[in-house]
């Protein structure tokens, strides 16, 4: 039989996905569960990008220009104005999502063996990305005894090496919903240009701030035009998960015009969802007003009601809505497993996502889990009472 690549092989499984079949059969067996695993909210897509696609009149459904339109990236370049991100369309690569525009930015800026320096617990998907990529992760440590804060900008000096050629961050984060300060981001700013790196902010949760902080962009640093790269989505800001579109922004022109080269080999991103995306930019302000409203509801209840269990730690979100809880178990991945197979109050479970695929360093986040704020909050009492009565009764 043919073989697989080592590659393939060892393509790491999603944290997040892997437990579906046992939701599945639980499904199946007539137990109902709060999926608190994946970051899918259930907060109603805009009406206005959902009409524009009913509205659209298209005889040949044709190929899009591979970097995206030209007047959904002007419309993107307007939106930035608006969060005071200057840039300008050509700046643009209009992706299947914000997982390509990861893609590109790996491709674009690493060659294999290279090195991205990543706080730790990170978005599991960017262990996928940097094995697709040939790329090592090089992971810093951030701990929730510090409610996941940058590490000291030392500790990231001492990681630097010949190899390296970027840093990652997630801003707001996932899993921890960690927000950084302007102070954080002009550190960070001033160790790429140190050290001639990269520095590529995912910032696919920008909308997502909390308590009255703002998000501070890569791209609003002064004289970080050459070393910013921003990796951005329609799929969280107005719950479009579906449609797959994000985008790479860059001010580098070499970047984008790399980026541009993967752009053209994939032919061109989905026609009909850049144009819900392009309404959706005229979303009222008010739609978000109301839905950070919810999220802050939401995590103020879930962060109270994880905090009411004995042996639970809990660091609180300040962004996007995740959060990374800390069980008084040995290994979240079985416990998450039994919690489908084998536990249910009155018929009902949760399913959450086992926190060390979110980690690089083998056997860190083992007690932890990841647990996704995208029920409203009568359901996330409920699912966190299950939580709580399992405690009582599982044994590792
Ligand atoms: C931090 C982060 N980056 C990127 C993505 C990819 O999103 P999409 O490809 O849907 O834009 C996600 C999805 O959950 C995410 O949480």
């Amino acid at each position: 039989m043919p073989k697989i690549s080592n590659k393939g092989l060892s393509m790491p499984q999603s944290p997040i996905r892997k437990l579906v079949p046992f939701a599945e059969k639980a499904a199946k067996a007539g137990k109902s569960i709060y999926y608190l695993n994946i970051g899918q909210p259930d907060i109603k897509t805009p009406t206005i990008a959902m009409q524009a696609v009913k509205d659209a009149d298209i005889e040949v459904l044709s190929y899009s220009r591979s970097e995206g339109s030209e007047q959904y990236r002007t419309k993107i370049a307007n939106y930035y104005k608006n969060n005071d991100i200057h840039v300008k369309h050509d700046d643009i690569i209009v992706t299947t999502g914000g997982s390509e525009a990861l893609l590109f930015a790996f491709g674009s800026i690493m060659d294999v063996d290279d090195e991205v320096i990543i706080p730790e617990p990170f978005y599991a998907n960017y262990n996928g990305f940097s094995t697709a990529s040939g790329v090592k992760v090089v992971p810093v440590i951030s701990k929730i005894e510090d409610n996941f804060a940058l590490p000291p900008i030392e500790e990231f000096e001492k990681l630097i090496t010949p190899k390296t050629k970027a840093i990652l961050i997630c801003n707001p984060g996932n899993p921890t919903g960690y927000l950084y300060s302007k102070e954080e981001i002009e550190k960070l700013a001033a160790i790429v240009k140190k050290h001639d790196l990269f520095l590529i902010a995912d910032e696919v949760y920008r909308e997502f701030a909390y308590d009255g902080a703002t998000h501070y962009s890569i791209l609003q640093v002064d004289g970080l035009d050459d070393n910013a790269i921003v990796i951005d989505s329609v799929s969280k800001r107005y719950s479009m998960c579906g449609a797959r579109i994000g985008c790479l922004v860059s001010k580098n022109k070499d970047v984008i015009a790399t980026g541009l080269k993967f752009a053209q080999a994939r032919l061109s991103p989905p026609t009909l969802a850049q144009i819900a995306s392009e309404a959706a930019l005229e979303t009222p302000q008010s739609y978000f007003d109301d839905v950070i409203e919810e999220y802050v509801e939401r995590r103020n209840v879930l962060i109270e009601e994880l905090n009411k269990i004995e042996g639970v730690q809990v660091a609180n979100p300040k962004g996007a809505f995740y959060c990374i809880a800390q069980l008084p178990v040995k290994n979240s991945d079985v416990f998450a497993q039994w919690l489908l197979e084998d536990f249910d109050v009155d018929g009902e479970t949760v399913m959450v996502a086992p926190a060390a695929g979110f980690y690089s360093t083998p056997g860190v986040g083992l007690n932890q889990i990841r647990i996704a704020y995208v029920l409203n909050t009568e359901s996330l009492k409920k699912a966190v009472n299950i939580l709580k009565e399992a405690l009582k009764v599982y044994k590792d």
